[in-house]
């Protein structure tokens, strides 16, 4: 195994660079390294002005998300190895508006979300006595798999119509929306569902798929676009079915 590798970071310093410029770093190879430990280590031995997010490092926060060679990657899960012999290219993660070095701006995804709701909504209060929505394991297993999401971004990345067209909600809110028209406590699937069908929403997708084959919780956006599709189209035949009431 070489003992060091090159990675090429992407530098964007805006009170200097008019645009991102590459800068490469030696640094050492280990075998229980992640990429995460190889800009760590850049950080602290080489290069302290390298700037970029992580806080859990146990893919759990979402927030250290990276292209790598130009693929969305979770970097604190990406084995420095499986890069080898290198170089190693660093970049932020495409779609998004670099504030510096491998920093985005996560503004527009947080607009996003908020179109969804994603939250209980309830308008009624709370039905048990003691004030709690009881739920069974079953219901909450219809739910789960899109409860997983981390909110890493991987998936706008890898979303080519997130590329094209920006207002697009995209797949990880329209995963979580689903993710509470499914929960057996929530009743505001209507609102999400009004607002997805219309523009920006999820007739943008063109069910390419990219955005499921590198979620790294095994989310599945892709399959909840799909879903969402086929409520949309349902509720759009209720309504000339049953034009006095859906
Ligand atoms: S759906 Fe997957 S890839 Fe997208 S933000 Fe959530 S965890 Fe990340
Ligand atoms: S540092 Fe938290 S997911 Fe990578």
């Amino acid at each position: 195994m070489a003992a060091t590798v090159t990675v090429e970071v992407a530098r964007y310093r805006p009170e200097r660079d008019a645009e991102p410029v590459f800068q490469q770093y030696e640094v050492p190879v280990r075998h229980e390294w992640v990429v995460l430990d190889a800009l760590t280590h850049v950080k602290d031995e080489i290069d302290g002005s390298v700037a970029f997010r992580w806080s859990c490092r146990m893919g759990v926060c979402g927030s250290c998300g990276m292209m790598v060679n130009g693929q969305p990657t979770l970097t604190c899960a990406s084995y420095l190895t499986d890069h080898l012999p290198g170089p190693i290219r660093i970049e932020p993660l495409r779609h998004f508006p670099v504030i510096r070095d491998l920093v985005v701006d996560l503004a527009s995804f947080l607009r996003k979300l908020r179109r969804v709701k994603p939250w209980i909504v309830r308008d009624d209060g709370p039905v048990e006595p003691e004030g709690e929505y009881r739920q069974t394991p079953e219901e909450l297993e219809r739910y789960h798999q899109f409860s997983q999401c981390i909110n890493c971004l991987l998936c706008y990345s890898a979303c080519p119509i997130v590329g094209l067209e920006p207002d697009f909600t995209g797949p990880a809110a329209i995963a979580l929306a689903q993710r509470y028209n499914l929960d057996s406590r929530d009743r505001g699937a209507r609102e999400r569902l009004e607002a997805l069908s219309g523009d920006h929403g999820i007739w943008d997708c063109t069910f390419v798929g990219e955005c499921t084959e590198v979620c790294p919780k095994n989310v599945d956006p892709a399959g909840a676009i799909q879903q969402y599709k086929l409520a949309s189209a349902l509720d759009t035949l209720r309504s000339f079915v049953l034009p006095w009431g859906k």
